[in-house]
């Protein structure tokens, strides 16, 4: 076992720390007020490729590391969560749907390439309106046509939906087989009848843009079908797995980053004749939080590295997002209280970091279905 990250992890983690801090966090405050995507910055970050890293060259990726690209995420994600997800949804959401499936390596190049140098954004259409948690309640269908199939029916929740180029849309070819009869498509931008429905508005992660997407008689060519019928759920759980790293790694990053404000700000701001620092009371409560993130990083890294190991990764993957995402809960959530008043105002950013933080816990599986998974493994 080793701790050390090696030489390309750390030029990633220096590379996305940089662009995070000169590129994300002037106008962070400004674009969580006005919901605005930074996608001037999205595209000029992609240009280095990093949206590609995980996957194989001869695929159209950066041929780095699953680690890599979560230092990358949590790096982003100390000071930009909602940028985090985006970076993360196009990854390993749309990525990993595309990488993991059965569709020939030309396919996957295709749909691929496109996104590593962020020149085309992709979205992952798995929940809608009656398929949330139970991810198996899917409506909508895809009908074969000659050499096309017809799809009909909506999706929700899509982040990166109304910016996608390319969506993965897991649907039915057969409703009376249930999960045995899903498949999955790649579904681009402009397609007749494909359109983004109702925009959210959120609490947290302002900028990342979350829709529904509607499927009105889109015709889609037989070879966009990435899983072929009964292959779909498990296209999309496996997919899950190595999202809820990126999930973990957004919501350490979270932690981190509001755990930083509040170290520095104890050290600054003085009450009753001494730094907050040096008062027993908070200096022991960010003990605390400095290993609750450590506990969490810990996770994470194991995660990550099981599935780059090609080892078994959904139990790891769900125990570092669901620890991961409540330490981002309960880190922001105390430095907003160990900034008192401040903490409460825009300008200090630990609040935003609160509400960022909470979705971390609900989406990508809540962590009740991570629960579910551990606890799934534990009792064969
Ligand atoms: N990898 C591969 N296959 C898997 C798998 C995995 N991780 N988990 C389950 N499967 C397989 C099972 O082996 C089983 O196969 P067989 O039929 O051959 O036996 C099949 O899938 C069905 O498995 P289950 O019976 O366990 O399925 P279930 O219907 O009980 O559901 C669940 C299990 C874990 C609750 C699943 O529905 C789930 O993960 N729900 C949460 C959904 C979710 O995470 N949604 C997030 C949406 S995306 C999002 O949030 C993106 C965003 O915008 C940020």
């Amino acid at each position: 076992m080793n701790f050390e990250l090696t030489n390309e992890q750390k030029d990633i983690q220096k590379l996305a720390r940089d662009f995070a801090e000169k590129e994300l966090l002037p106008q962070v405050r400004e674009r969580d007020e006005s919901g605005e995507f930074p996608l001037e910055a999205f595209r000029k970050l992609g240009k280095t490729g990093i949206y590609g890293l995980p996957y194989p060259k001869e695929l159209g990726g950066m041929g780095g590391s699953y680690l890599s690209y979560i230092l990358a995420v949590e790096e982003i994600s100390k000071v930009d969560a909602a940028f985090g997800i985006a970076f993360s949804v196009d990854t390993s959401l749309y990525g990993g749907s595309i990488m993991n499936s059965s569709a020939p390596d030309e396919i996957k190049k295709k749909f691929l390439a496109p996104i590593t140098y962020g020149e085309k954004i992709g979205s992952f259409g798995l929940t809608e309106h009656s398929a949330g948690s139970d991810a198996a309640g899917q409506h909508t269908v895809a009908t074969k046509d000659g050499d096309s199939y017809v799809i009909n029916g909506s999706k929700c929740f899509n982040t990166n939906g109304p910016l996608a180029d390319y969506t993965v849309i897991y649907c039915l070819t057969d409703p009376e087989l249930g999960t045995k009869g899903m498949a999955a498509f790649v579904v681009e931008k402009g397609t007749p009848g494909f359109t983004v429905g109702h925009v959210e508005n959120k609490m947290g992660i302002r900028t990342a843009m979350v829709s529904d997407m509607i499927l009105d008689n889109v015709r889609v060519p037989a070879e966009n079908m990435i899983a072929k019928p009964g292959e779909g759920f498990k296209l999309a759980m496996k997919t899950l797995d190595g999202g809820r790293i990126g999930v973990g790694a957004q919501g350490l990053g979270i932690a981190e980053g509001a755990y930083e404000i509040a170290r520095q700000y104890l050290m600054q701001r003085q009450q009753f004749g001494k730094p907050l620092n040096k008062q027993q009371y908070l200096a022991f409560k960010m003990a605390e939080l400095a290993t609750d993130i450590e506990k969490a990083k810990l996770l994470l890294y194991k995660a990550a590295l099981c599935k780059e190991e090609g080892q078994p990764y959904s139990i790891p993957a769900a125990m570092a997002k669901m620890t991961c995402t409540d330490t981002a809960m309960k880190v922001a959530t105390e430095a907003v209280q160990m900034l008192g008043g401040n903490g409460y105002m825009k300008d200090y950013h630990v609040e935003r970091m609160m509400r960022d933080a909470k979705i971390t816990q609900i989406y990508e599986g809540t962590n009740e279905i991570q629960k579910l998974v551990i606890s799934g493994s534990l009792f064969r």
